[in-house]
């Protein structure tokens, strides 16, 4: 793996965490971390060895408090969207093939919440708090926020927290279904480890289909979606790990999936 110098990446078996480690800035979303979380992602992404992603903060106090607001100042409409349509850290998490998980540890804000919501599923300690602060800026998201808190939460509820900026418990959070799991801090990292194992587990071909699949429902009406689900299940019938999956249930055996 190479080295960057924003984030770190450890392998733990089957599951890789990658941690943003500015805790100084609280993990705040720079340049920097965009262009290396990429380039970790496509290291992560060619290494067979490793099934599932873990992203998370660096320190206890933060998991993202959003976009670096200090490179806000010298960018002009043009650099920023030029950014932003650029291959950014939100997009290569969303297109990432293997399932991610966003261990949220404290703050989770801005770029920081959108980043979460570009994961696959999000677990939270009880500090943790979350918000769409953008509009106490002067601005507004712009790394999916709107798009994806509304197709997470609904209109009403991410209408209300783009407009008023003000910050969610990590109990609300998980009440309207922004969060998965919470756990107290002291467990969080046992508890979201216990889950990326278990996931890890699995059959990699079919964790990707059927993330492609689940991914597909809220981007298409139902009847495409449908047809598109039957195609993937389809193409699991191609693969060694469904027969190892079949096989190892009728010989009441635990299957060894290979991803292939
Ligand atoms: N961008 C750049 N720097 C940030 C940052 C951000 N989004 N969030 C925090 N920081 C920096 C602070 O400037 C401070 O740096 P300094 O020590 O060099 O002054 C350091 O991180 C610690 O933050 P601080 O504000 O002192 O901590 P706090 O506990 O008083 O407040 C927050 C925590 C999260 C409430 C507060 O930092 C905050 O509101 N951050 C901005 C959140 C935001 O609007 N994000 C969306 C951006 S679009």
């Amino acid at each position: 793996m190479s080295n960057y110098e924003t984030i770190t990446v450890e392998r733990r078996g089957k599951v890789a965490v990658l941690t943003i480690n500015r805790p100084d800035k609280l993990n705040a979303l720079n340049k920097q971390v965009h262009t290396e979380g990429v380039a970790a992602l496509e290291e992560l992404r060619r290494d067979e060895t490793i099934r599932v992603l873990v992203i998370t903060g660096s320190g206890e106090k933060s998991f993202i408090a959003g976009a670096d607001i200090s490179e806000f100042q010298d960018q002009t409409p043009i650099t920023q969207r030029d950014l932003f349509n650029e291959k950014t850290f939100f997009n290569s998490i969303d297109a990432f093939p293997k399932p991610v998980i966003a261990m949220v540890n404290g703050f989770c804000l801005g770029g920081g919440n959108e980043l979460a919501m570009a994961c696959d599923l999000r677990i939270c300690s009880e500090n943790a708090r979350f918000a769409q602060p953008e509009i106490n800026l002067g601005i507004m998201c712009g790394g999916g926020g709107t798009q994806r808190l509304t197709h997470l939460i609904g209109e009403g509820r991410s209408m209300e927290m783009v407009l008023t900026g003000d910050m969610i418990d990590a109990q609300t959070a998980e009440k309207i279904g922004l969060v998965n799991h919470v756990y107290s801090a002291d467990k969080l990292e046992a508890k979201t480890m216990e889950l990326a194992e278990k996931i890890a587990e699995k059959a990699p071909i079919a964790l990707q289909l059927s993330k492609e699949a689940v991914k597909f429902a809220s981007r298409s009406n139902l009847d495409e979606g449908l047809r598109r689900e039957v195609d993937l299940f389809a193409i699991c019938f191609s693969t060694e790990d469904k027969q190892e999956g079949v096989s190892a249930f009728l010989e009441k055996r635990k299957p060894v999936f290979k991803g292939r």
